[in-house]
């Protein structure tokens, strides 16, 4: 069976509800909540049910559609402005990603022209459709390009889930290794557990098990040994934020793994849809990074692991200064160095 059979998609939308598979209760369950209201997919979003940016920006996109089919309005300017006011409350949900902002910018935009409020509650649906479809496009061809640096027998290490659950499908990250699955070659992967919450376990490892993937779980602390010996052949990663520099914002302990990829000469790859590029940030130290609840540091699985009263740093992503990053892998190329003057040709071309 290929991934494509057994996709489990992460967001699905049926006009007057969303399904949301809730990864908070992965591996153990597969669970899709019913979600009905835009509070229920803020909190959906800000509460990890549903991660990983652009399925964050699927989500939101799915959101507004929501709020639109439920507003009694006829005023179209009065419409339009309610639709901002659920656009920049959506906008809070998480900070870091930037497919969320880029999504419901997407869809409120594509509401302005609309010449009735029927007409802009279509456009908002199709814009969000859209969206998603586009999406499942641009991992594929992620995909492809990043096994172009790749070889049959490779293995590769990653970290967090940036899988086909933290996307439409196929993942960022991830989709070599389930496109190799579709072309008969076999990579194994390093999973880092990702620490705090636990996503490259409970996540990649669940989702590349599923799809008969060679995969192997290491804590986080394992990673440089593991690198070290277990002849690995590239670390690839998803992102959040690509800065116009290159500079890019993942799951915190991608930039630990970035530096010990260096230090061993092994590549450091970053899979970025164009979605995820942001040029209006101009570098790293612009990004706003998330910090988030202690509970996730002192607790696993609800029982206490550290002492009572514990000072806690809990920052969810950390940024890989362009410098440490071999090559960034889009849906329209693989861009190597020279991040400042080659990521805005790109966008640009394919706008
Ligand atoms: O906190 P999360 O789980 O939303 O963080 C997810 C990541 O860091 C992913 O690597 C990134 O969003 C890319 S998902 C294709």
């Amino acid at each position: 069976m290929t991934v494509a059979e057994k996709w489990v998609p992460s967001v699905r939308y049926r006009g007057d509800h969303l399904l949301i598979l809730d990864q908070q209760q992965l591996p153990h369950h597969t669970v899709y909540l019913n979600v009905t209201s835009i509070g229920h997919v803020w909190d959906t979003i800000s509460k990890l049910k549903v991660r990983g940016a652009p399925a964050i920006g699927i989500t939101a996109a799915f959101g507004l559609a929501l709020w639109s089919n439920t507003v009694k309005e006829d005023d179209l300017s009065i419409f339009l402005s309610k639709l901002k006011e659920q656009r920049d409350y959506l906008a809070s949900s998480r900070p870091t990603a930037v497919n969320l902002f880029w999504a419901i910018d997407r869809v409120a935009a594509a509401a302005q022209s609309a010449t009735s409020v029927d007409d802009a509650k279509k456009r908002i649906e199709s814009e969000a459709l859209h969206i998603q479809e586009e999406d499942e496009n641009t991992c594929r061809k992620i995909g492809e390009y990043a096994l172009s640096l790749l070889q049959d027998g490779d293995a590769v290490m990653t970290i967090c889930n940036a899988g086909a659950i933290a996307t439409s499908k196929y993942g960022t990250a991830l989709a070599p290794f389930h496109l190799a699955k579709e072309k008969g070659w076999t990579l194994s992967v390093y999973a880092n557990e990702t620490r705090p919450v636990l996503q490259g376990s409970r996540l990649t490892a669940w989702e590349l098990q599923a799809n008969d993937i060679d995969v192997t779980l290491i804590t986080d602390n394992m990673a440089a040994h593991t690198l070290k010996t277990k002849n690995i052949k590239a670390v690839i990663v998803g992102c959040d934020r690509v800065a116009a520099n290159g500079d890019t914002a993942n799951k915190i302990g991608t930039f630990g793994l970035a530096l010990q990829a260096r230090a061993l000469g092994i590549p450091f790859y970053v899979a970025c849809p164009l979605s995820t590029l942001d040029l209006v940030t101009a570098s790293g130290s612009d990004i706003p990074i998330e910090e988030r609840p202690e509970e996730e540091v002192t607790h696993i699985n609800g029982v206490r692991i550290a002492p009572e009263g514990i000072k806690v740093f809990n920052p969810a992503f950390d940024v890989t200064p362009a410098e440490y990053i071999s090559a960034i892998i889009t849906e329209k190329g693989i861009i190597k160095g020279n991040y400042t003057n080659e990521l805005p040709k790109l966008k640009e071309e394919h706008k």
